[in-house]
């Protein structure tokens, strides 16, 4: 009887794990007004890249490009409030098979940047998608399969 009781709490303690792990954050999904734009910060859905872009996709919206520093900082200095926004978010950055990076929701090449110390740090020859984080803060140049993360989408 006493093994029957630990074994529940394993199953239900793997239940909460795996839920975690597809599902969200503690945060939900939400709108945010920064310098005068709408972004919808969406949380509740953990997606690989393609993924990410359908999810905006579905609102009409794409996923967000950083073409300045302004836009950039603006962005981040919204996530360095919220304690909780301690994570990697999608952008619409992606590497083409010539190392190039472009900002694929608008076509244009990726001239700004802040990578993460070390980054990017992936050879060329196969698609890797941008990851960006406030915590600390940098790009991250990763597997656009890569699963589970948050996405930031904008109007186009
Ligand atoms: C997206 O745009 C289409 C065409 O304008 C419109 O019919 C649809 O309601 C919009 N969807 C959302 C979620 O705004």
């Amino acid at each position: 009887m006493q093994n029957m009781k630990y074994i529940l709490i394993l199953v239900a303690g793997l239940a909460i794990q795996g839920n975690n792990a597809e599902s969200a954050s503690k945060i939900g999904s939400q709108w945010v007004e920064i310098d005068g734009k709408q972004y919808y910060f969406e949380m509740q859905n953990y997606a690989d890249w393609h993924d990410a872009q359908a999810l905006c996709e579905r609102r009409n919206l794409t996923l967000i490009s950083y073409q300045t520093v302004e836009k950039w900082n603006s962005i981040r200095n919204f996530l360095l409030l919220e304690p909780d926004f301690d994570m990697n978010l999608w952008s619409s950055g992606a590497k083409l098979a010539d190392g190039q990076f472009l900002w694929r929701s608008t076509g244009e090449e990726v001239t700004y940047t802040d990578w993460a110390t070390g980054e990017p740090n992936l050879p060329a020859g196969s698609e890797f998608c941008v990851v960006v984080s406030a915590f600390p803060n940098g790009w991250d140049d990763i597997e656009c399969t890569d699963r589970w993360f948050a996405s930031v989408c904008e109007e186009p």
